[in-house]
């Protein structure tokens, strides 16, 4: 479990840009009058991504007075979700699964590769690229192990591709999302064993 306390340098303040403030707008209005609070999930999500992903206080406490909201409700959502992040992170914010799957199929020799390549979580690399965090499964178990970069997916690592990744994504060279050993998305990495034909064995 991570720890979830705000960072200790904090921005003075923050303020929507005008674009971020009419898409806010459109959120709120989906809702009756009176349940704007409804907006608070997407609201500091879109203060998250225009703050390079993290949220200082003045940015909890911004959704909290867009949305009539108790500084104190939004602080809880906030330290509540580890999808926001309370502490700066890299421009390329890796989330390592290290939970029971993808632990079995080798999310400790990523994290080595992690330590060597970026340093120890929660600390962002002194050139800013990247950060990394240990947290619980994320659902793309059958493509252990895996790990999230910013909104992405990168799935069936191994050391040496996720190396790779590492060096193409701060060498600013495109990549591939999903499995990275070519697999269509969770299909059998062999040929198929089941499934084979429309009716199954036995069908007319
Ligand atoms: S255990 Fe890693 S994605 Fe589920």
């Amino acid at each position: 479990m991570s720890v979830r306390r705000l960072a200790e340098k904090q921005p003075e303040s923050f303020e929507f840009t005008p674009q971020n403030k009419a898409w806010l707008e459109k959120q709120i209005a989906k809702y009756p009058d009176g349940r704007q609070a409804s907006a608070v999930v997407p609201a500091l999500w879109q203060a998250q991504k225009q703050n390079d992903y993290w949220l200082p206080r003045a940015a909890i406490e911004k959704v909290a007075d867009t949305l009539g909201m108790p500084h104190i409700r939004v602080l809880e959502i906030a330290t509540f979700y580890t999808m926001f992040n309370l502490e700066p992170v890299g421009k390329f914010y890796v989330q390592l699964c290290g939970t029971t799957p993808c632990m079995l199929r080798g999310s400790d020799d990523i994290i080595k590769v992690l330590e060597r390549k970026v340093g120890p979580q929660r600390q962002v690399r002194v050139d800013g690229l990247f950060s990394w965090a240990e947290v619980e499964c994320l659902g793309a178990c059958c493509n252990a192990p895996m790990v999230q970069i910013n909104d992405d997916y990168y799935e069936d690592l191994t050391p040496e591709n996720f190396e790779k990744l590492l060096d193409d994504l701060a060498a600013g060279r495109s990549v591939k999302t999903g499995s990275q050993t070519g697999r269509s998305g969770s299909e059998p990495e062999g040929v198929l064993t089941s499934l084979t034909s429309l009716y199954g064995e036995g069908s007319k």
